[in-house]
């Protein structure tokens, strides 16, 4: 037996959710340029769920759904209100998904219609919780979500308490619809991992979210933009970077497992980065990030992953920079979610094995002689 580290190019299961052939991201086989393009954060969860657009009506019913459960229970907000304000918002968006599994009656029931409408349930619920979450540390009362509206109109709405933006709930709607799903990405195999063995839904959202907080999967897009923080300044780029790259450090939102031509979302970012740098007057954090990206790709031939440009577009749009991962968590809720249900329908336990490295023939000493 001999170990793959990182499980790097291990075909692990069959999926026909997402597909990453030659460099190409598909969702359900349709192109992530053409969905970033031509359709809402909605319709690609739906397209995840069901395996196909919406037609209007289906995306109305959708739309309905996710206002009638976005609500949270009472008892979570209450729970978000004795959190320590200070606390990373990834780990209070953990607890508080695995909380919302105590209010609901059918989170045990294994039928795939309680399944679906508990993925819809925890789409819907995520953005209201990290909204909340935003509120609350803030000493604000949380801000409730408005029927009938989209997921980035309300997150945004609910983060702000003001009408958002049309130009930011569009960019919003993008980036939602960027991140929505990838495959095998480690949250959401740990999603995976998680309810092979029969555990709820609720526990396998909740690993993934504990999957996606770290800084070489989600947590990347806030580390991409403390250093832009560091960095300060359009003319500081060469030397940090430069002083980065010498030290053998990891620049992040830079390099991938599976894509090395290039991620594909990486340029719908960059588009929209500079879109919103013209828009608001202030191109530096654009410009900056530019010049990152000639520096790390010109010497190590690493490409910005769907991080990188994803740090200056949230900025720009005003988000504190601990809200960029938890962003990511709701919109992958669709992909963790639709993986989660494809996991039942053809269910069989994860359970690799592991190449042994350890010391062999050993015998108990007594403890009084260790
Ligand atoms: N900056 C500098 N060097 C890098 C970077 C980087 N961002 N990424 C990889 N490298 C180098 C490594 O140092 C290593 O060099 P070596 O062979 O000389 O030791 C080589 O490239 C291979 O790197 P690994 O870390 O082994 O590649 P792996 O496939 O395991 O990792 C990962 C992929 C984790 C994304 C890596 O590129 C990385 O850490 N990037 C920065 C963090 C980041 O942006 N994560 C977000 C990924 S996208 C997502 O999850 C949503």
């Amino acid at each position: 037996m001999t170990a793959t580290k990182g499980l790097e190019g291990i075909v692990a299961t069959t999926s026909s959710i997402s597909s990453i052939i030659d460099g190409v991201l598909t969702y359900r086989g349709i192109d992530i340029d053409d969905l970033a393009e031509h359709a809402s954060f909605e319709e690609v969860a739906y397209l995840l769920w069901y395996g196909k657009l919406p037609n209007q009506s289906e995306l109305d019913g959708l739309i309905g759904q996710i206002g009638e459960y976005a609500v949270l229970p009472a008892q979570v907000i209450e729970q978000l209100k004795l959190f320590p304000k200070n606390t990373n918002s990834m780990a209070a968006l953990r607890t508080a998904v695995s909380s919302l599994a105590l209010y609901d009656e059918s989170a045990n029931d294994m039928s795939h219609e309680a399944n679906l409408k508990k993925a819809i349930k925890i789409q819907a619920q995520v953005p209201t919780l990290v909204a909340a979450f935003a509120r609350i540390r803030n000493g604000q009362e949380p801000v409730a979500p408005k029927k009938g509206a989209t997921i980035a109109y309300n997150f945004l709405y609910m983060l702000t308490g003001q009408e958002p933006d049309q130009v930011a709930v569009k960019a919003l709607d993008q980036a939602l619809v960027l991140h929505a799903d990838h495959e095998l990405n480690a949250s959401t195999f740990a999603a995976r991992v998680t309810v092979a063995t029969l555990s709820d839904i609720y526990s396998g959202v909740t690993s993934a979210i504990g999957a996606l907080k770290g800084p070489l999967h989600g947590g990347a897009n806030e580390a991409v933009m403390v250093m832009l923080e560091e960095i300060g300044s359009f003319d500081n780029v060469e030397s940090y970077i430069n002083a980065k790259l010498a030290n053998k450090e990891k620049i992040m939102g830079f390099g991938h497992r599976v894509y090395k031509g290039g991620d594909p979302r990486a340029k719908h970012l960059q588009k929209m980065s500079r879109e919103l740098g013209k828009l608001t007057g202030n191109m530096e954090l654009y410009e900056m990030s530019v010049k990152i990206e000639e520096i790390v790709t010109g010497q190590k031939g690493l490409k910005p992953n769907v991080d990188f440009y994803s740090a200056s577009v949230y900025t720009t749009l005003q988000i504190p920079r601990d809200l960029f991962t938890p962003i990511f968590a709701i919109s992958r809720a669709s992909g963790w979610t639709a993986h989660i249900l494809e996991q039942y329908e053809n269910n069989r336990l994860i359970r690799p094995r592991a190449e042994y490295t350890g010391p062999v023939d050993q015998k108990v000493t007594p403890i009084t002689q260790r």
